[in-house]
């Protein structure tokens, strides 16, 4: 076996790596006996070099087995799981889980929460008071047997050697690998256990990959690995060049996707498709439906209230409280608002989607530490969207928030972040591409 200086000087001159040896290197590394200072060298050496797909698929299962895997298996093909290489004012998730759940998967999902412009599940759900994110294994795994859905966050016990290297990477200027983003994203996956697993990678000024090129690489080295694990996988290529929906920020979120699921789908045509074309990706992945005839059970059951209902029935069953979702009139508000107005006329021909993840973050919505505070009630709602005509003094969003002085510098970056052009411009797809 070659000593770990062997093998990244290997790396460094572009080798490969043994499936052994790259067990062997992270079990080193995740009990102390390879020091984080090696470490970085490989990681750079794979920024540098990169992995083929038996590497990757390698470290994927390295990292997968450093901690505790979930099992599942009661629910044999049919538990599937959703999941977001991460953007802003992604709610799909409240969406797709109940909807999937209707259409007979076992959703069993373990969320994130967010840091910098891009939200996170847990974050969102812990807006509604009551909901609890954190149930025992077999609470879990119960919960999806009788009701067919749970979402909670991931425990610490999950990959642990991602969570790791993560951090080493946060620090090095390792993070933007593709094998090492690939591997990081599908550990999880594979350690929460679900047969099917259905990617939503986003593309745009928003989302982790800036290019077409780049989401489809990663796209189809997260397929690639999921495939070779035995999981039925796809990757739906979404777009996040301008946040998703008309809200931002956690309780705002929740209340958009309330009034979505109660059939009020105006002006949300973006949330709509990409929620519906995930969730039929994930039946068809189950039940073997075309794709095609997913999406359409998919829309049925949205537009009869089943998803609503089932959506109701998932959150009050984790403790949720049903008059927050049932009464608006219950959900409180943020102390402090502002309108935000258009200086021309013209259209609105961007939107840059992380400096409005950015502009949320730093109106509380979001953290930019890890151990930040939320605040639940902030965020931004979006009056104009890409496309959208606007005239000078007409309102583009709203801001919220609980402290009054963070109003002015939101303001500005809000206003910086959208680009006004006299032409129409040309209309992005919502979904680009689907790799199964
Ligand atoms: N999300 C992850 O979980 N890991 C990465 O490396 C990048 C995004």
């Amino acid at each position: 076996m070659r000593s770990m200086y062997d093998l990244i000087a290997a790396k460094r001159d572009g080798g490969i790596l043994s499936e052994g040896e790259i067990r062997e290197m992270i079990r080193g590394y995740t009990c102390g006996e390879i020091p984080d200072y090696q470490m970085s060298a490989m990681l750079m050496a794979i920024c540098l070099r990169g992995m083929d797909g038996a590497e990757t698929a390698a470290l994927t299962d390295a990292m997968l087995h450093s901690g505790d895997v979930v099992d599942l298996t009661e629910f044999g093909h049919l538990s599937a799981d959703k999941h977001s290489t991460g953007g802003v004012g992604d709610k799909t998730t409240f969406i797709v889980a109940p909807m999937a759940a209707v259409l007979g998967c076992k959703t069993a999902k373990m969320s994130g929460r967010g840091l910098g412009h891009t939200g996170g599940t847990i974050d969102k759900l812990e807006a509604i008071p009551g909901y609890r994110t954190a149930l025992a294994e077999v609470e879990f795994r119960e919960q999806v047997r009788r009701i067919g859905v749970s979402v909670i966050g991931a425990t610490g016990e999950i990959a642990p050697a991602d969570k790791m290297l993560y951090a080493l990477r946060d620090v090095t200027a390792t993070v933007d690998s593709l094998p090492l983003i690939a591997s990081s994203i599908m550990s999880k996956k594979l350690a929460a256990g679900t047969a099917a697993i259905v990617l939503d990678v986003t593309v745009g000024s928003g989302a982790f990959m800036k290019t077409d090129e780049d989401a489809r690489a990663l796209a189809r080295a997260m397929v690639d690995i999921g495939v070779r694990a035995g999981r039925r996988t796809a990757a739906v290529i979404t777009d996040m060049d301008q946040p998703l929906g008309r809200t931002v920020g956690n309780a705002l979120e929740l209340e958009e996707v309330l009034t979505f699921l109660s059939g009020d789908d105006t002006g949300l045509e973006d949330l709509r498709e990409v929620s519906l074309t995930l969730a039929a990706y994930m039946a068809s992945a189950v039940h073997g439906y075309s794709p095609e005839e997913g999406y359409r059970l998919a829309e049925r059951a949205w537009r009869c209230g089943a998803v609503y209902e089932k959506f109701v029935e998932w959150i009050t069953e984790q403790g949720g409280d049903r008059r927050w979702l049932t009464d608006p009139g219950r959900r409180a508000e943020a102390a402090y608002r502002r309108t935000v107005v258009c200086a021309s006329d013209g259209y609105v021909g961007r939107m840059h989607a992380e400096q409005i993840g950015l502009c949320a973050m730093q109106l509380g919505a979001g953290r930019r530490t890890k151990d930040d505070a939320i605040d639940f009630l902030a965020g931004i709602r979006l009056l104009k969207k890409v496309g959208e005509p606007v005239r000078a003094g007409e309102a583009l969003a709203v801001l919220y928030t609980s402290r009054e002085v963070l109003l002015d510098a939101a303001e500005e970056r809000f206003l910086g972040a959208i680009t006004v052009t006299e032409q129409k411009p040309d209309a992005r797809p919502h979904v680009f591409d689907v790799i199964a």
